[in-house]
């Protein structure tokens, strides 16, 4: 087979030169650009998350302003487009609404589609950063029932985000503050993770330069495997199902540990992280804070069980498994008033300036090649049909 080496899962396969994020999975280390995350995550928002990542550089006061103008501007979408999230059957996963209204911008933008052309990269850049929110909210109201509710341009972009998701608050209230610096902080903390399985789909697709909205929508479907942006749906369905049969912690470990059981804790372990996901700290962190607002929390406290059993169990011990970042996110979203399918869509907005940031570099690279991994083929030699076939 020649130079052709066998890495299932790409796990020793460099695929690209990368300058957007850097991660030491042994020492907890996430930058982005060089920047740490704690230190983002203390000091800026996600709007400027999104320049940084895309552009290199945190922006200027005026920088941050004009984009924020411009998420504005574009952040309503099309009646057809309404039209058409609301054809989907009530009870269709919002993943799979997501991914398919981030394709049909393709329609809607057709001339914007161009991966060759500067300027309509620049639009379609805008145009999902700006509609990815209101078409997240729209899919959010629709299948619970409710009325959808269109932009407001006088809010910042995730106050703009949680007032479309939950309504005007009554008595001509604000979007709370906690509620809106929470959402804020979740985002910058998911927006970039270099080749996870998402952005290295962005990037195969990318490499086929296909369009920013296909490749988006192709990263959307990869997001919501269970293995990905789905363990913060599973890790809540997994707590309620523990919490379903008594808060029985120690049996569902030792049934996680049963390897006839083909059961995972979910939100625990990952492919670069042999130690604390940094990530999984800060949200920690954020679910004390926003859970203690409610009183006790049942869910909460068996996922804190959890950890603690996980943490001082050989098993998980010397495989090296810690929470990571989907393990604690799913109850702050709960909080919040989210219903668990929403969950990973959420995660696709945190997630969305870093596919963009990616095949913007793909598209920069002098080195980048269409992407067509080999394979060991093990499958028969030549041979004859049946008789009489
Ligand atoms: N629970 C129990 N055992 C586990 C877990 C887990 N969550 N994760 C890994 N292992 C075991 C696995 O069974 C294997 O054991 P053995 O060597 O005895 O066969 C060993 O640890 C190595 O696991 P692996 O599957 O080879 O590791 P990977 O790097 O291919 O997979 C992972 C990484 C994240 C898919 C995996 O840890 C997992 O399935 N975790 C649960 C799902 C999850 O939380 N995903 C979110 C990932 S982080 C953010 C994101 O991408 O969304």
């Amino acid at each position: 087979t020649g130079l052709v080496t066998l890495d299932p899962g790409f796990a020793n396969t460099a695929a690209c030169r990368s300058e957007i994020t850097y991660i030491d999975g042994e020492a907890g280390i996430l930058r982005y650009r060089g920047y740490p995350i704690e230190r983002l995550a203390e000091a800026s928002t996600f709007v400027e998350v999104c320049h940084l990542l895309i552009h290199g550089e945190l922006p200027t006061e005026q920088e941050r302003d004009a984009l924020s103008e411009r998420l504005r501007e574009h952040a309503d979408i099309p009646d057809a487009l309404r039209d058409l999230l609301n054809a989907f059957p009530r009870g269709a996963h919002p993943m799979t609404v997501l991914s398919s209204a981030v394709n049909t911008l393709a329609a809607f933008h057709a001339d914007d589609c161009d991966p060759g052309d500067p300027a309509q990269v620049e639009l379609a850049t805008v145009l999902l950063l700006a509609k990815l929110p209101t078409i997240a909210a729209h899919i959010h109201r629709t299948s619970t029932g409710q009325a959808p509710v269109p932009p407001d341009d006088s809010l910042g972009y995730v106050e703009n985000f949680l007032r479309m998701a939950f309504g005007p608050p009554s008595g001509g209230a604000g979007v709370d503050p906690l509620l809106s610096k929470a959402m804020d902080l979740l985002f910058v903390l998911h927006a970039d993770h270099e080749l996870n399985c998402s952005t290295a789909t962005v990037r195969v697709v990318g490499s086929s330069q296909a369009s920013l909205f296909a490749s988006v929508s192709a990263g959307i479907n990869a997001l919501s495997g269970p293995l990905h942006g789905g363990a913060n749906q599973a890790v809540l369905e997994m707590l309620e199902e523990i919490r379903r049969v008594d808060g029985d912690v120690d049996s569902f470990i030792k049934k996680v540990k049963d390897p006839d059981s083909r059961t995972r804790l979910m939100g625990f372990g990952h492919r670069v992280y042999k130690n604390f996901d940094p990530r999984s700290k800060e949200i920690k962190r954020l679910a004390q804070q926003i859970l203690a607002r409610q009183g006790s929390d049942e869910l909460f406290d068996l996922a804190l069980q959890l950890e603690e059993k996980a943490l001082s169990d050989s098993y998980f011990v010397d495989r090296r498994l810690y929470p990571n970042v989907d393990f604690y996110t799913g109850l702050i979203y709960r909080a919040m008033g989210f219903p668990t399918d929403m969950f990973t869509v959420l995660f696709a907005i945190g997630r969305l300036p870093g596919w963009i940031a990616h095949w913007r570099e793909l598209l920069a690279d002098p080195d980048a090649r269409i992407a067509r991994p080999r394979q060991l083929y093990t499958g028969p030699n030549e041979r004859d049909l049946p008789a009489g076939g």
